[in-house]
């Protein structure tokens, strides 16, 4: 039966969150998958498949998701993998009138602020990744910040527009995500 292995880097949930209801439908859909952080990630090898997603903050994936994908690479090149990241709060202010969910969670394709959206499609190229699916996520002002530019931010008299409060992660659009991976695999990965 094919193993999924649903990897997360999360600094307030949300993302873990997102990744353990894709690692639940998964199994719903008869596909074996069992979710884990980015920290505790053990046998890596050992999985047939891999989803792998993290936070978004200040256009860039966590430092942790990418250093797994860096680290694995050589592995998760051989298997199916799929991308997904955690980030935009519906409601933010931030303009992201006529650009795609990636440019609106990870910043424009070229020029200043675009570092974020390049390292996660350099990251999808070396693994051979089929896709980065942006999801909605979640922010609780009341949860301490757990980093000092983090802080910072939230320090700014704008982060009340750049970042409202409530938990905006769509269960539905990432249930049917996870359906249509379960059926790729059962499609067209060889079970042993
Ligand atoms: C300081 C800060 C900066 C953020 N920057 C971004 C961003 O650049 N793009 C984005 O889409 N979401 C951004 N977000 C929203 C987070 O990605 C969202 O809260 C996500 O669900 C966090 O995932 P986690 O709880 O797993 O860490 C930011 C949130 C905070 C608190």
């Amino acid at each position: 039966m094919t193993n999924v292995l649903v990897v997360y880097a999360s600094r307030h949930g949300g993302t873990r969150g997102i990744a353990e209801r894709i690692a639940a439908t998964l199994a719903e859909a008869g596909v074996e998958a069992r979710a884990t952080s980015v920290e505790t990630a053990r046998d890596v090898a050992v999985a047939d498949a891999y989803v792998i997603g993290s936070g978004v903050y200040m256009g860039s994936w966590l430092k942790e998701g990418t250093e797994f994908i860096a680290r694995y690479a050589e592995t998760l090149a051989t298997r199916p993998v799929w991308l997904f990241s955690s980030g935009p709060l519906t409601g933010s202010t931030a303009k992201t009138e006529g650009l795609s969910a990636e440019e609106a969670a990870l910043g424009p394709v070229d020029g200043p602020g675009s570092g974020g959206r390049k390292k996660v499609i350099e990251l999808m190229e070396l693994v051979h990744a089929r896709e980065n699916r942006v999801f909605f996520g979640a922010y609780n002002p009341a949860d301490p910040p757990k980093a000092m530019a983090e802080r910072l931010v939230r320090l700014m008299p704008a982060s009340k527009g750049l970042l409202p409060a409530g938990d905006f992660r769509e269960w539905d659009v990432i249930d049917a995500w996870a359906r249509v991976i379960a059926r790729e695999l059962r499609e067209k990965v060889p079970v042993a």
